[in-house]
């Protein structure tokens, strides 16, 4: 089913460091079920500000059996909803929230013996805290290694959580703290989690990439470009290198103009489309399935815009659509034609797309 938001109760503001604070939700019992999330996965929390509709997307920090919903905001300079809520945003204040999604995930099962790296970046250290958490619970066979990029000490988030996690599971996880703006005594962990210190990272505190399960990956964009590219190029299989981006490339020019041609072909193209379980004529009006739907008095989910939240996902059930950006779909969502509406035009007539499958 196509996901809604939900006015949810902010139970607590929680500061994490100077510039980060966590919100931790109030999930009423009947919502319970529609709010059960897997680690990794985030919320897009909606807010009015100053009379404009603003959504974003942030990643839950808490296990799924937790009982919490926890995500940490960040202040971005001249980012319009982490500094509401940083000066704003208040216990006892309400937030529209949709359920939790994201493929930035993994099964977790007791019998399953792995050893998973993580390597993030500032605030994206958010959901591999809640893949940390959930891994050294819920799986006794397996080890978590953590590279975290910060700029200094103070700027840690969870800090004093990954130390009191290192101390009880002593010796399942291990964390690695890496500073662009604090001298420590070893070389290698003085400076940004770029290429070549990722490389040195691998070979000094990994080991052999190919005895790794699964790699998580979250962060500024180049540190995270940084780390694929180090693992792709020691031939570690995409399928377990998992990456989530919170912010979007542009597309290159070849495929704008692309695109834009596609969409002059495609304007007044009649496409059929399903959400809540009705299904409707929408004619092609806007410059992407999404807003042509929303522009037909669809409620279609959306979030980002930008290719990146996939809170805009529909399955493509008949004709040919393209897509632009795809950041937020794994290979096996598009080979299972899943789209991101936000960036897709269809390519011809008798498009079908399904919000609900
Ligand atoms: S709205 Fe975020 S990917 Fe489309």
């Amino acid at each position: 089913m196509s996901a809604h938001f939900h006015a949810l109760r902010v139970a607590q503001i929680v500061p994490e460091t100077a510039d980060a604070n966590s919100i931790r939700f109030d999930i009423p019992p009947e919502l319970r079920d529609a709010f059960r999330f897997k680690a990794g996965q985030h919320l897009t929390l909606k807010a009015t500000i100053d009379g404009e509709d603003v959504r974003r997307n942030y990643s839950l920090c808490t296990s799924p059996d937790s009982g919490e919903w926890m995500v940490t905001v960040k202040r971005i300079g001249g980012g319009l909803f982490s500094n509401w809520v940083g000066d704003t945003l208040k216990a006892g204040d309400t937030l529209d929230v949709l359920p939790p999604h994201g493929s930035f995930t993994t099964d977790f099962a007791e019998g399953i013996s792995r050893h998973v790296v993580g390597i993030a970046g500032g605030s994206g250290i958010t959901p591999v805290m809640s893949l940390v958490r959930t891994l050294l619970k819920s799986e006794p066979g397996s080890r978590f290694t953590l590279l975290y990029g910060n700029r200094d000490s103070s700027s840690i988030i969870f800090l004093e959580e990954l130390a009191r996690l290192k101390d009880r599971y002593l010796d399942r996880f291990e964390v690695f703290h890496f500073l662009d703006g604090e001298e420590g005594d070893f070389e290698l962990f003085n400076g940004m989690l770029n290429r070549e210190r990722v490389d040195e990272a691998i070979e000094h505190l990994i080991g052999d990439p190919a005895r790794i399960g699964d790699w998580f990956i979250c962060g500024p964009g180049p540190m995270m470009d940084a780390a694929e590219t180090a693992l792709l190029d020691r031939g570690v299989e995409r399928s377990r290198i998992h990456i989530e981006r919170f912010t979007a490339d542009r597309p290159t020019a070849a495929l704008a103009s692309q695109m834009a041609e596609l969409q002059s072909k495609a304007a007044g193209i009649v496409m059929s489309v399903t959400l809540d379980g009705r299904t409707r004529k929408v004619p092609f009006s806007e410059s992407n399935i999404l807003d042509s739907a929303r522009e037909a008095g669809l409620p279609a989910p959306f979030a980002c815009k930008a290719g990146v939240c996939a809170t805009c996902r529909a399955k493509v059930t008949a004709g040919k659509v393209e897509m632009a950006a795809r950041y937020g779909l794994t290979d096996e969502e598009v080979a299972e034609s899943y789209i991101l509406t936000c960036q897709s035009v269809p390519d011809g007539d008798g498009v079908a797309v399904d919000y609900d499958a």
